[in-house]
């Protein structure tokens, strides 16, 4: 939700920070600062707006810190300002902390701080961080910290940085993400490791209840419930071109344009070399447990949960077990029936995302084997489930999902053919035309790249005008039509609305008004003559729709004003497909309307609050 950022070295902290916030900025965009250990006083600079609003606020002059903490929010508590930016200090301005999450004793830790004399200027929870060590430091960061987080309720990733311990920085997490770059003689702490590829591949990821404490002599030590832990290194091996935009103009329209990539990146080493069967090393499901599963629930948000809509289809049809696909958020208002008969799949690209941390854990609870289907790395969410199935899409780093959708359906479906084929439900036999074409799909990913890109640039210009967009399918189209106006909405503002085409004549036709736009995808044969139908009531109301469809698809081009044309694919797997140009319809839409395509307004990359 927020981006930290820490730095202790030889080097010049201010542009260190800097880079790192830019790095991050995706995270939460509303306002920025940093605070340096400079001149054995706490220099603090902070600014509303863009992280290009700070920097200019320092206006060049890095001056001669080599320690200190930066931060870009997401506003939760306290609306976006100078004052409610982080860092925040403490009484005396001898402790700067930075903080992600929410502390939702706030109230009441403020009162019991105000009480003993503290005075607060900010409107945030996390004011109460810096005032809380204060209140407990005693020449030891460490050991205040440690008593700071023992009166907090709710999460945080917070990093202090202390005017009398100047070659150190104290840190703690739980529920949000922290991660410790280890370089020559430097650390670094980070919210993403995306911030820290261009200085260290080196890191550390702290786990819940983690307190860390960085010296530039000592290294790092890391303690859980008050006693010393081992944390182990990973060596991160991105390319280190991975996070920057690589010549786009837009992280978004290079994340479109990685997807073959990552594709190709998702299936490395997953399928059988006679491509009769899929090979999830990660898993070790016993065919007593396989036996013993009656149910799937599949529990994301946003993208991710529209991924699971498209493999519950797949999942049922193959291997006619009941599968249910949850809203995380909403998950725990309806008592899942879920048990240790059920295997629960929890996506998420960030694998931070609160509310679906919460409803593993709730599926955990209730006896559920948890497979989860992330994108980061040893992430919380693939920390805490049974198993992870890595999409390995690389950084995402625009607030709109694309590449990490495209790999998570193709992770789905992967799974469906492994469970199908251990389950008996299907012989490898059946499986190789499929298998077969999923293997090719990243080439089939970037024909439709080639082939609709300036269409679809064309269309964009169409619609960028009107105030509605519908998008209609049937089946698996209805489920990629919900991410395709998704896409549309969250970048464009476009009011866009997705509808089971069927459902059109129960009430929303109403809205059909001459030249509106409709995308209609159509790449499932079976439903096409309904799906005409459909298309042909919205010509009758004058309505300009597009299509989405394959070559020979004549029926469906009559009918549409303009159809974009897929490459061949069985329809089983044309989500794959048919979601690209969705991606770029709203990437171009929102170019077209002026909009900051990589940071919408009010939205942030991960959501790690409630
Ligand atoms: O990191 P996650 O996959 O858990 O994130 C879930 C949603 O917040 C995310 O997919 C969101 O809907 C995207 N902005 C959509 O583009």
């Amino acid at each position: 939700m927020c981006g930290i950022i820490g730095y202790v070295g030889p080097r010049l902290a201010v542009p260190i920070l800097l880079e790192g916030l830019k790095a991050q900025e995706y995270r939460g965009y509303d306002s920025a600062g940093i605070a340096v250990l400079e001149n054995d006083m706490i220099r603090l600079i902070r600014a509303q707006g863009k992280i290009s609003a700070l920097e200019e606020r320092i206006g060049g002059e890095v001056g001669t810190a080599t320690v200190g903490i930066g931060h870009t929010r997401w506003a939760t508590h306290g609306r976006p300002s100078d004052i409610n930016s982080h860092p925040h200090l403490d009484c005396k301005s001898e402790i700067a902390m930075v903080h992600n999450g929410i502390i939702e004793n706030y109230q009441e830790l403020r009162d019991w701080l105000i009480e003993r004399g503290h005075v607060f200027a900010s409107q945030t929870d996390t004011e109460t961080l810096p005032h809380l060590v204060e209140h407990y430091y005693n020449g030891d960061l460490l050991a205040a910290m440690m008593q700071t987080v023992a009166r907090l309720e709710g999460s945080y990733a917070t990093v202090a940085l202390c005017k009398h311990d100047p070659r150190r920085l104290v840190a703690a997490r739980r529920d949000n993400p922290l991660i410790i770059g280890i370089g020559e003689g430097e650390y670094f702490f980070a919210s993403d490791m995306a911030a820290l590829i261009q200085y260290t591949r080196n890191m550390l990821v702290l786990q819940n209840g983690d307190i860390a404490l960085i010296d530039e002599e000592k290294g790092v030590s890391v303690y859980n419930d008050g006693k010393p832990v081992t944390r182990e290194t990973i060596y991160i091996d991105w390319d280190k071109d991975a996070a920057q935009k690589g010549g786009y103009e837009h992280f978004m329209l290079k994340e479109i344009h990685e997807q073959p990539w990552a594709l190709g990146q998702t299936l490395r080493g997953r399928i059988a070399a006679d491509e009769r069967d899929i090979e999830l090393k990660e898993l070790d499901f016993s065919t007593e447990y396989l036996r013993s599963i009656n149910n799937i629930a599949i529990v994301a948000c946003g993208t991710a949960y529209h991924a699971g809509l498209v493999g519950k289809k797949a999942m049922e049809s193959m291997l006619r077990i009941p599968v249910e696909v949850d809203i995380a958020s909403e998950f725990q208002y309806r008592d899942p029936i879920i048990d240790r008969h059920t295997l629960a799949i929890i996506i998420s690209q960030s694998g931070e995302t609160m509310d679906t941390l919460l409803a593993l854990r709730e599926c955990r609870k209730r006896g559920a084997k948890i497979v989860a289907i992330c994108n980061v790395l040893d992430s919380t969410i693939s920390r805490e489930a049974d198993y992870v199935l890595y999409t390995w899409a690389g950084p995402e780093i625009a607030v709109a999902s694309t590449k990490a959708y495209i790999t998570q359906l193709m992770v789905l479906y992967m799974l469906t053919f492994y469970l199908a084929r251990r389950m008996g439900m299907k012989s490898g036999d059946e499986l190789q035309p499929l298998i077969s074409q999923l293997y090719r799909l990243p080439e089939k990913v970037g024909q439709v790249l080639d082939s609709c890109e300036t269409e679809i640039e064309q269309a964009a210009q169409q619609l960028k005008d009107w105030s509605d967009v519908f998008f209609i399918g049937r089946g698996y189209d209805y489920s990629v039509a919900l991410e395709g106006a998704l896409k549309l909405k969250e970048i464009s503002y476009i009011h866009a609305e997705a509808y089971a085409a069927g459902e059109l004549k129960h009430g929303t036709i109403a809205l059909i008004e001459p030249g509106i736009p409709v995308i209609a995808l159509a790449t499932q044969p079976a439903m096409h003559p309904r799906m005409v139908s459909n298309i042909v009531e919205l010509k009758a109301r004058d309505a300009h729709v597009i299509g989405l469809s394959f070559g020979g698809c004549q029926d469906v081009m009559e009918v549409c004003d303009q159809t974009l044309v897929l490459p061949d694919i069985d329809p089983l797997l044309s989500p794959m497909l048919s979601v690209v140009p969705l991606q770029l319809l709203a990437y171009y839409a929102a170019v077209a309307r002026g909009c900051e395509v990589d940071q919408p307004r009010n939205l942030a990359k991960s959501v790690t609050v409630l």
